[in-house]
């Protein structure tokens, strides 16, 4: 890894505390950072580098997965960090800024490349990165990248006008748009599980999945955060960006191995299949929802409208997804949290004359992300003890980790490394805007029902039937087994299909 100067915009934001500083730290200990390397965080207080030090620390003992344990490790990491007051429009603070970057390169021997990393809000985003530009901050004889967090617009215009304006600054290849779902370890190995496998590959496709389901619910509800949230609600906050991002990782073929350019090439094409929705019959695959006793949390409009849940059935137009429904939903104050995908395969063999004994259970392929993880293939086998049936018959292909790291740990050293596969191509945020758009003009002008939930549950009915009218269920959910009958759509699939 090349030597660098990190310059962290927000350096005393709520991000950088709980993410940013732990997952430096666990980069250093793991002695993934190169050495040596240089900190330079900014604020608007007025903060010396000893009280910048010791928040770092601090927010090490706090957050960080693995505890500082080695005082000479920690003086050591903190001794890195550098502090600059700054107010973004002062033009004299991007000055001051310059000469402490040059003098700590020269000091430390750090090469002239710097990663401007803005743990800011997005209203923010240009004007920084202009300056950037403007005042010289990067180095001819290094290089430069920015690095920014979602929100990515709120809508398809905004968000082009916002890539318009920051393509003045930076080129796409310099643009590293963090989405940590991406960084997630279990998100990253789809990659590789398809490449490595070609067993697996073979089976990933539409004459052997009869539906895919993917899940990021959580049992918090808005926090403190109803300021932000009451304007995005759960389509802009998790939508349009996480669950997207895993969908293409879902759908991603990738036979062969692969560069960052053919991972983001192929996710492209993922989105560019599928099924556009227009606002008119957005109500038919899209369900809204809102938990009882939203309104009335502190911070959200009374009456609000806005979507805590949202569940969807989205349909990719391409040779190997063609007739595969995914369903896809995120719902904050659910009855646990839980991020998942399920791959369930047909079931070519079961016949309608099946005694319930000849019954297997289908047989899937389940992606857990949060909090727990693990991929595993769940079959089905001959219970010879018993009286014949079948018992269910679990394989783990990827066990998840114990002391896994987080998802910054993973997309810092990637951006620093310059790597781009786990960051979000501007292609593929502007594709997602543009296919949620109609969603969010349904919303808008309320043309999908927007249905109440008790908290603490798997969320509307109306959001069980989405699946439930292919024939299907979300499985998983923590609810009473619904009898096995034979589902329309699946039965003989695998002939029909061929
Ligand atoms: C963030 C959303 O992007 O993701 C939050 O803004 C949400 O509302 C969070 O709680 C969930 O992330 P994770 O990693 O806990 O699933």
């Amino acid at each position: 890894m090349e030597s660098a100067t990190i310059v962290l915009f927000g350096a005393t934001g709520d991000l950088a505390k709980r993410k940013i500083y732990p997952a430096l730290y666990n980069l250093f200990i793991e002695g993934k950072l190169p050495s040596p390397f240089s900190i330079i965080g900014l604020g608007r207080r007025e903060w010396s580098h000893d009280t910048f030090q010791s928040n770092v620390r601090q927010s090490l003992d706090r957050f960080s997965r693995r505890k500082p344990a080695d005082p000479e490790a920690v003086q050591k990491f903190a001794a890195a960090f550098r502090y600059s007051v700054l107010d973004i429009d002062r033009q004299e603070d991007y000055r001051k800024l310059r000469e402490l970057i040059e003098s700590r390169e020269a000091e430390l021997g750090v090469a002239p490349n710097r990663l401007f990393y803005l743990s800011v809000g997005p209203e923010y985003f240009t004007t920084i990165a202009n300056h950037i530009q403007e005042g010289g901050l990067g180095s001819e004889e290094g290089w430069k990248r920015l690095v920014i967090e979602k929100p990515f617009g709120r809508d398809l215009q905004s968000a082009r006008e916002l890539n318009r304006e920051l393509s003045r600054s930076f080129a796409e290849e310099e643009i590293y748009r963090i989405d940590h779902y991406l960084g997630k370890p279990m998100v990253q190995k789809l990659e590789s599980l398809q490449q490595a496998n070609p067993a697996i590959h073979a089976l990933w496709n539409r004459q052997h999945i009869s539906n895919v389901q993917i899940t990021a619910n959580e049992s918090v509800g808005v926090e403190e955060r109803a300021g932000y949230y009451d304007r995005a609600g759960a389509v802009r906050d998790m939508f349009q960006n996480h669950l997207l991002q895993l969908l293409m990782m879902a759908a991603i073929q990738l036979p062969h191995a692969s560069s960052p350019d053919k991972v983001r090439f192929k996710k492209k094409l993922v989105l560019e299949a599928l099924e556009p929705l227009s606002k008119e019959n957005v109500a038919a695959d899209v369900v809204r929802g809102q938990y009882e006793g939203y309104a009335a949390e502190p911070g959200i409009a009374p009456g609000s409208m806005t979507d805590t849940l949202i569940a969807a059935r989205l349909r990719i137009d391409n040779s190997v997804w063609r007739g595969v429904p995914f369903y896809l939903r995120t719902g904050k104050k659910m009855k646990d949290k839980s991020t998942r995908i399920v791959f369930e395969f047909k079931e070519p063999l079961k016949t309608p004359w099946a005694k319930d004994a000849e019954r297997a259970a289908p047989n899937l392929l389940v992606v857990e992300i949060g909090p727990k993880e693990g991929i595993t293939l769940h079959l089905n086998e001959k219970d010879s003890e018993g009286d014949g049936t079948f018992k269910p018959l679990q394989v783990t292909l990827q066990a998840g980790q114990e002391d896994a790291p987080e998802a910054y740990e993973n997309l810092i050293y990637d951006a620093w490394n310059g790597d781009p596969t786990f960051f979000a191509h501007w292609d593929e945020i502007e594709l997602s805007w543009k296919w949620v758009q109609p969603i969010l003009d349904a919303f808008e002008e309320n043309l999908v029902p927007l249905h109440p939930y008790a908290a603490g549950s798997y969320g509307p009915q109306e959001s069980d039937a989405l699946p439930e009218q292919d024939g299907f269920r979300w499985l998983f959910d923590d609810k009473p087994e619904i009898p096995t009958e034979i589902r329309k759509g699946d039965l003989y699939a695998y002939h029909a299909n061929d």
